[in-house]
């Protein structure tokens, strides 16, 4: 969908379709809605008096104008009640809306900024609407061998009140645009099957970001094997598809500055290997590779954004499948660390490869701080359910700055403790870890195990197993990839200060 602005009034102007926002409290048209309301010789009055529209939450109603220039129809969008809007609200509502009209093959619309929603300022309010049409208006159709293109939402045209305000709002909605592509690169990889999904796909799409800022490095099986990485190797024994190791560097910043490191989880295919898992979604394993995918929207998110500030992505990615030479439960893997890991679990494969990047981000990089996102562990599931991103870490600052940004970008997220005594239940007889404990705590002691590959490098881990996929339509996730992390990292990273400053 293409976005363009213009001076002027949505009401009068010739679009087939202005969308016009309206609260659930108010029981007359308010702000545009009673400018909107007097060009329409009082429709939203009429609607409205007659009980059809009563503005909850998401809530549509499509009207015909009487008027005789300016727009045809009216769209009245709920945004529910005035004491719970959020704009992450605002966001589920235009999804809402650009959804319901594109179902009705209307292809061009248009609102008006408006200055008056609730609190927030009219750049980030167009923003929120942005990002949630954008986001909402996504579709998975490469393996469709037919496409209903009639349903396609081709425009929206902005009015701006005056040519003042005009600038700020449109860089502000290019910055969405560009953050929604990331988002939605993430979403085609994870939506992506398995056979078109592998290590060696991952690490083609990862030196497609490579530009003049991003330095994309992939390494293969014998210079992982050179770097002692064994966990990583060890996981990808049992599959065809050999691993690879990707680094992507980005530098916003002069060379000199220590860089934040992201790391993400890139199996693209956990069936459990020889601990196999039951076949039953056992095809949702695709979506493992979710955090590897998100760091590779925030590293192409960051360099369009020329985020003043270094990054180094890493995504260790591999298969893991249960092949004649698989790993195997009592295996233990020199990492690249240096500690040795018992295999207890083939299945907690996602903590092995991990811990080589880790190790290998904090050894080479020396970073300011270390993120790692990863659809690590059911038990997150079990603990915050689909929605909430489970977060844990070793440093206070950063976990702050991610709490606010999970409440400016709707991307949400809590925090579970790492609790140290738990380090008992991974303790091995024979090595210096084991890779799993017992059935309770699984998303502790999975971060306590995470947590010994950081070094002193500052550290949180966020678990995504919950919010990586959708498993139906809210409000500007389609059902499927989501693209979680994206927006949250990026906004951490955008408002990033030095932590020792
Ligand atoms: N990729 C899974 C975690 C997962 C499960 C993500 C369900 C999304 C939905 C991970 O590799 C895994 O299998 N974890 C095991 C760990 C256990 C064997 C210690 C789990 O959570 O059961
Ligand atoms: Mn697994
Ligand atoms: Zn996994």
């Amino acid at each position: 969908m293409q976005i363009s602005f213009l001076t002027g009034d949505a009401v009068r102007s010739t679009v087939p379709v202005v969308i016009i926002c309206h609260f659930e409290d108010d029981n007359r048209p308010l702000g545009y809605a009673a400018h909107a309301d007097e060009i329409t010789e009082k429709l939203v009055t009429d609607i409205l008096s007659a009980g059809d529209f009563t503005g909850k939450k998401n809530e549509t109603l499509l009207a015909y104008s009487r008027t005789e220039d300016g727009a045809r129809r009216i769209l009245l969008l709920g945004l529910g009640k005035r004491s719970e809007f959020t704009l992450d609200r605002y966001r589920g509502a235009f999804s809402t809306a650009v959804r319901y009209l594109r179902d009705r093959r209307i292809t061009t619309i248009a609102f008006q900024a408006e200055t008056t929603v609730h609190d927030f300022t009219v750049s980030d309010a167009v923003s929120a609407a942005v990002d949630g049409m954008l986001l909402g208006l996504y579709r998975f159709t490469p393996f469709k061998t037919t496409v209903d293109e009639t349903a396609v939402m081709k425009e929206c045209r902005i009015f701006v009140d005056n040519d003042a305000d005009l600038k700020a709002i449109r860089h502000a909605a290019e910055e969405s645009r560009q953050i929604a592509d990331a988002v939605i690169f993430t979403r085609d990889l994870v939506s992506s099957p398995a056979n078109e999904m592998t290590p060696a796909i991952m690490a083609a799409k990862a030196l497609e970001l490579a530009s003049s800022s991003v330095r994309v490095t992939v390494l293969e099986t014998d210079e992982i094997e050179k770097l002692g990485m064994n966990a990583l190797i060890g996981v990808a024994k049992g599959s065809r598809e050999p691993p690879r190791f990707n680094i992507l560097e980005y530098t916003g910043a002069p060379e000199t500055s220590s860089p934040v490191v992201l790391v993400g989880k890139g199996v693209t295919f956990d069936s459990g290997g020889i601990c196999i898992k039951p076949s039953d979604k056992m095809d949702q394993m695709k979506d493992d590779m979710a955090g590897g995918a998100a760091v590779m929207g925030t590293i192409k998110a960051a360099a369009s954004l020329s985020l003043p500030i270094n990054i180094v992505g890493i995504i260790p990615a591999a298969e893991n499948l249960p092949g004649g030479s698989a790993y195997k439960p009592s295996d233990v893997l020199r990492s690249h660390s240096g500690k040795t890991i018992e295999v207890i679990n083939t299945d907690a494969e996602g903590r092995l490869l991990l811990a080589d990047a880790l190790s290998y981000g904090h050894s080479r990089y020396r970073p300011q701080a270390m993120i790692d996102i990863a659809t690590l562990t059911g038990a997150c599931l079990v603990a915050l359910g689909e929605d909430l991103i489970g977060m844990l870490g070793t440093h206070d600052i950063i976990k702050e700055r991610l709490t606010v940004s999970a409440k400016a970008t709707g991307e949400f997220l809590w925090e579970l403790p790492l609790w140290d005594e738990y380090n008992e239940l991974i303790k091995s007889d024979i090595a210096d870890v084991k890779n799993a404990g017992p059935r309770f705590a699984g998303t502790i002691t999975a971060a306590l195990f995470l947590k010994k590959f950081t070094g002193e490098t500052p550290w949180v881990h966020l678990d995504i197993a919950g919010p990586s996929w959708a498993s139906k339509d809210k409000p500007y996730i389609p059902k499927g990839a989501s693209g979680c992390g994206v927006r949250l990292l990026v906004h951490c990273l955008k408002n990033w200060n030095a932590l020792d400053e």
